[in-house]
């Protein structure tokens, strides 16, 4: 092969145990995104990875805790996650999944090298053992407080808190998560991987090889090493994953954390087997075909670890493959001031606020705001404020107003005169706004890169203005308006790839234009454009109020608090009169089924008889409070006339009452039995 530098991207593979936020895409997915579209423009061989993490006791937690199997839970989150992706726009050549043939052949193969190599070896050890479920407690089926940084309540694979990797037996006051009770330790086998070999090796990449890294993955990296890297256990006693390929290892599978990084490389050689190419693989990751291929790994800052030791260590155990040339790790989104969290429903989930805005001003408000080199926030106000005084108010408006002027004046672009200055000063920042523009793509300065974007329509706006083309001089105004609107869709591809091809398709555009295409004029006196549409929607107040209602709750069913610090005082309503309230209509119905909402955790959704003929769906912030079976043949009180809505995606054609006093909810029921269908008054 020849040694022309290739690119193999890859982002963080989500747990698929649930749906994913904001915050996950501005980590891991979007800069990704922005930095495969832009390497492809600019014509590299670029292949972008990725697929979801299906083991470990995220899953089979989730799965428990629901009743289902660890196999329905991947299966639903899989699919909700890739559609997540598709909506917003992230450009993966391939999105796999680590329970599949492919990534088992392959994990079991890298464990079975790294043992032969001399870098695993077997010992009985005393694990975390709960008596009364009569198993082992892996990971998260611990919880204690941090042996590190002492923080309470921590999982038994990582503290939240400080980052610190764990195992179960470390926490302190430890408790089985499936009763509460302290788990004994006991004698089990298992299989260590022997980390503490690699210091030296990955010392000597790390601080000579890596200086292009982000502070906060070298600073990690280096720090753990100086403390001392230490042999640890990749085998787990759980029957959710990849069994150890050993005889006497039964009951045994292989550690989520050891097996999830594989999946990069199974996911690759899906990639390659789908192309009908299937050694090509091997272009991106063995030393010996690939060794022109730079490994670029995003991540959040929670990975850190497993990416610039863990996993290189796993590479160098194995010993063919390349070593990643990039950890480009990001830090944390806060929402509103806050850390997100799922338990107290302080979370954007990603096909919500992807249900309610365009995708592109999805993108642009997230990467206005990427987490680069510290924690950032996400902000409804700002998000607005970007979207309306940015990416509507600049770029959208100088392409607008140029593409609606041409169109009034015949929709063809007219042959220039003689170029003055100021056309000139234009042309100039055409010709080097790819290069600026690219480089800062390339360095992830991305938050940079979407300024400089928009610098350069608001040099357009300026010169449109300037130029006054509506007072008949227009020729020279319109044609290089048109080119700068051409320029600006290549440039928008990485960031807006919707509202990019939009234009391009307006302006009537050839397919394939490259990045470089950008610094000259595209189009050429005599061209005719398309059709003008709008590209984006404005934002108002009431959408984002209405965003917040509908989806930010900010706490549990069940729960007054809105903030975690300040309870909130139950506003009393005003006097109605009776008029008002005879316009609601209560009737008796009763709950024949109910079904888990695929989309949200708390959600039920029921169907319930109320004497129409025909069922309605009802779906409500149940669960938690009653089971299914409690729910089953109830009977309850339904407001019948409330306008339908959708909730997490199911439409609820009514609601039912309940009581919340801010630790309980508890249904309204008839007290005594009635018909299906009965008044309330
Ligand atoms: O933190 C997580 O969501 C992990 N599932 C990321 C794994 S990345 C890779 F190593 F697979
Ligand atoms: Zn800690």
């Amino acid at each position: 092969m020849e040694n022309k530098t290739r690119y193999l991207v890859t982002s963080a593979l989500p747990y698929a145990n649930g749906p994913l936020h904001i915050g996950h895409a501005a980590g891991a997915y979007l800069p990704a995104d922005v930095y495969v579209r832009y390497l492809k423009m600019r014509g590299e061989e670029v292949v972008f990875i990725c697929g979801t993490d299906e083991h470990g006791t995220p899953i089979s937690v989730a799965a428990e805790q629901e009743g289902v199997s660890p196999r329905e839970i991947v299966d639903r989150y899989h699919k909700i996650q890739e559609d997540a992706f598709n909506t917003l726009q992230i450009s993966f050549d391939n999105f796999s999944g680590t329970a599949r043939k492919v990534h088992f052949e392959l994990s079991q193969q890298f464990f079975t090298s790294a043992l032969k190599n001399g870098f695993i070896h077997e010992e009985t050890v005393k694990r975390p053992y709960s008596v009364g479920a009569k198993r082992f407690l892996p990971d998260r089926y611990v919880r204690g407080t941090c042996p590190h940084c002492k923080s309470p309540d921590q999982r038994g694979d990582q503290c939240e808190k400080c980052g610190k990797q764990l195992e179960p037996h470390e926490l302190l006051d430890s408790y089985s998560i499936l009763d509460k009770q302290k788990p004994e330790m006991r004698d089990t086998k298992h299989w260590f991987f022997e980390l503490s070999k690699f210091t030296t090796p990955l010392k000597k990449w790390i601080t000579e090889e890596c200086n292009h890294w982000p502070e906060n993955a070298k600073h990690f990296a280096l720090g753990w090493i100086n403390e001392g890297l230490t042999d640890r256990a990749i085998t787990r006693d759980m029957s959710w994953g990849i069994p150890v390929p050993l005889s006497h290892a039964e009951g045994k599978v292989i550690y989520v954390w050891f097996e999830a990084p594989i999946g990069y490389v199974s996911s690759t050689k899906e990639w390659a087997e789908k192309q009908g190419k299937p050694d090509l693989w091997k272009h991106y990751w063995k030393k010996k075909e690939g060794a022109s291929t730079r490994i670029v790994h995003f991540i959040g800052k929670d990975n850190i670890a497993f990416h610039t030791i863990i996993w290189p260590a796993t590479l160098l155990a194995e010993g063919t493959y390349n070593l990643p040339w990039l950890i480009a790790s990001n830090e944390y989104l806060n929402l509103e001031g806050q850390k997100m969290s799922t338990s107290r429903n302080w979370v954007v989930w990603l096909h919500d606020i992807l249900a309610e805005f365009d995708v592109d001003a999805v993108r642009y408000g997230l990467i206005a705001i990427n987490p680069e080199t510290s924690d950032c926030d996400f902000n409804f106000t700002e998000f607005k404020e970007h979207v309306n005084k940015e990416l509507i108010g600049t770029l959208g408006n100088f392409i607008h107003r140029t593409l609606t002027f041409i169109e009034k004046k015949g929709g063809t672009i007219p042959k220039h005169a003689t170029l003055d200055e100021d056309d000139k000063i234009i042309l100039t920042l055409m010709e080097k706004a790819p290069d600026e523009i690219g480089q800062l793509i390339f360095d992830r300065k991305l938050k940079a890169a979407q300024q400089k974007l928009l610098a350069v329509a608001a040099a357009g706006n300026v010169y449109f203005q300037k130029k006054e083309p509506w007072k008949g001089k227009e020729s020279n105004a319109l044609y290089i308006c048109a080119n700068l609107t051409a320029s600006l869709s290549v440039l928008m591809e990485p960031f807006l790839p919707e509202s990019g091809a939009k234009v391009r398709s307006m302006l009537k555009m050839k397919d394939g234009v490259r990045w470089e295409d950008a610094k000259k004029p595209l189009i050429t006196g005599g061209h005719k454009i398309g059709k003008i549409e709008a590209l984006y929607t404005q934002i108002e107040d009431e959408d984002v109020e209405e965003f917040k209602k509908k989806y930010l709750s900010g706490k549990k069913t069940g729960e007054t608090k809105v903030t975690a610090t300040e309870p909130k005082k139950e506003e009393t309503k005003a006097a109605i009169t009776y008029e008002e309230f005879a316009k609601v209509e209560m009737k008796v119905g009763v709950v024949k089924t109910v079904k888990d909402n695929p989309n949200a955790d708390k959600l039920y959704a029921l169907t319930v008889d109320v004497g129409e003929g025909a069922d309605r769906t009802l779906v409500a912030g149940l669960k938690g409070h009653y089971t299914k079976e409690q729910l089953i043949g109830r009977k309850i009180v339904v407001v019948a006339n409330l306008a339908p809505a959708k909730l997490r995606g199911l439409e609820s054609k009514g609601m039912l009452l309940a009581a919340d006093d801010g630790q309980k909810v508890v249904l309204v029921s008839p007290a005594e039995d009635i018909s299906v269908g009965a008044k309330i008054r």
